[in-house]
């Protein structure tokens, strides 16, 4: 884990609302792994008072890449930076997806914004190993395909793609693999996340998940952010012991 000032280069509209910022911060770029995150200070005084977490999205040599909507105060503040700002930035933070093991086909399965680890995580899938994603969000617009591969698509209100929830696309497609080994890697709501950790759970799929809390400190420290371990016995802190865990690891 790194503090490092880094250097806003640009910010570039993706979707409607959807924002890709790219900045100079090579040390957290040189360690970064998939799934996960950074810290960002949003702002140079003490407003607003907690750092904004974020996936990191891409990374491309020294430069980091991030996305999101404008929710707030903080994602305005980030979304208004100007061209050589300093951003102060925590990272990277927690463990990523787990990409070791056997199969052959990689699922990602992407809600809204939950689409933004993918262009990082895709680059670090092993070549031989076929991607196929699956995203969803309310209206077209809202759908988030960037840098995503082999792209089926779920909207609410039908306006593009298959009308419904992801979760739902994906167990209609789910006998396409009947002969495949697949690993399913998925980050959005938690409505969305739970109903895929049923899916996988009883089907006995290797189902990832990144999961979204609140957070403050980002790194363990002030015990913000605990999700229930699945069997009951405790609790993991999203931050450091996630935010990507296996769907048998905890209850969403
Ligand atoms: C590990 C992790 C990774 C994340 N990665 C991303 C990312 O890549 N891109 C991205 O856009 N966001 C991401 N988030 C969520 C992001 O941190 C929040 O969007 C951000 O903190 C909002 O700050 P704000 O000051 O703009 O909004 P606030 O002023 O803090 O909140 C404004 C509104 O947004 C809602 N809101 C705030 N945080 C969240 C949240 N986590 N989920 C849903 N609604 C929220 C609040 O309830 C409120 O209604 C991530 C969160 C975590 C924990
Ligand atoms: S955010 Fe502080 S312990 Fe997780």
């Amino acid at each position: 884990m790194l503090i490092e000032k880094s250097k806003f280069i640009s910010n570039t509209s993706i979707t409607k609302n959807t924002y890709l910022i790219k900045v100079f911060s090579p040390s957290i770029a040189k360690t970064a792994k998939p799934g996960q995150f950074c810290n960002i200070k949003v702002s140079e005084n003490s407003f607003p008072l907690l750092r904004r977490p974020f996936s990191i999205c891409d990374v491309e040599g020294d430069y980091l890449y991030f996305m999101f909507d404008v929710h707030g105060e903080g994602t305005r503040l980030l979304r208004d930076k100007n061209e050589g700002e300093e951003l102060d930035i925590i990272g990277p933070l927690g463990i990523g997806f787990d990409l070791i093991g056997d199969y052959d086909t990689a699922i990602f399965i992407a809600g809204g914004l939950g689409s933004a680890p993918f262009p990082f995580l895709s680059k670090n899938i092993p070549a031989m190993i076929e991607i196929h994603s699956f995203i969803g969000g309310r209206s077209k617009e809202n759908v988030i395909e960037y840098k995503m591969k082999n792209v089926s698509a779920a909207t609410d209100d039908g306006s593009y793609g298959f009308q419904g929830n992801v979760v739902e696309l994906f167990i209609n497609k789910l006998t396409a693999y009947n002969t495949k080994k697949i690993r399913v890697f998925a980050c959005g709501p938690n409505p969305m996340l739970k109903a895929l950790q049923n899916v996988c759970n009883e089907k006995n799929i290797n189902c990832q998940l990144s999961v979204e809390t609140v957070m403050a400190c980002g790194f363990g420290i002030c015990q913000g952010c605990p999700i229930e371990k699945y069997n009951g016995d405790g609790y993991f802190l999203v931050c450091k012991d996630g935010p990507v865990f296996n769907s048998l690891a905890v209850k969403i």
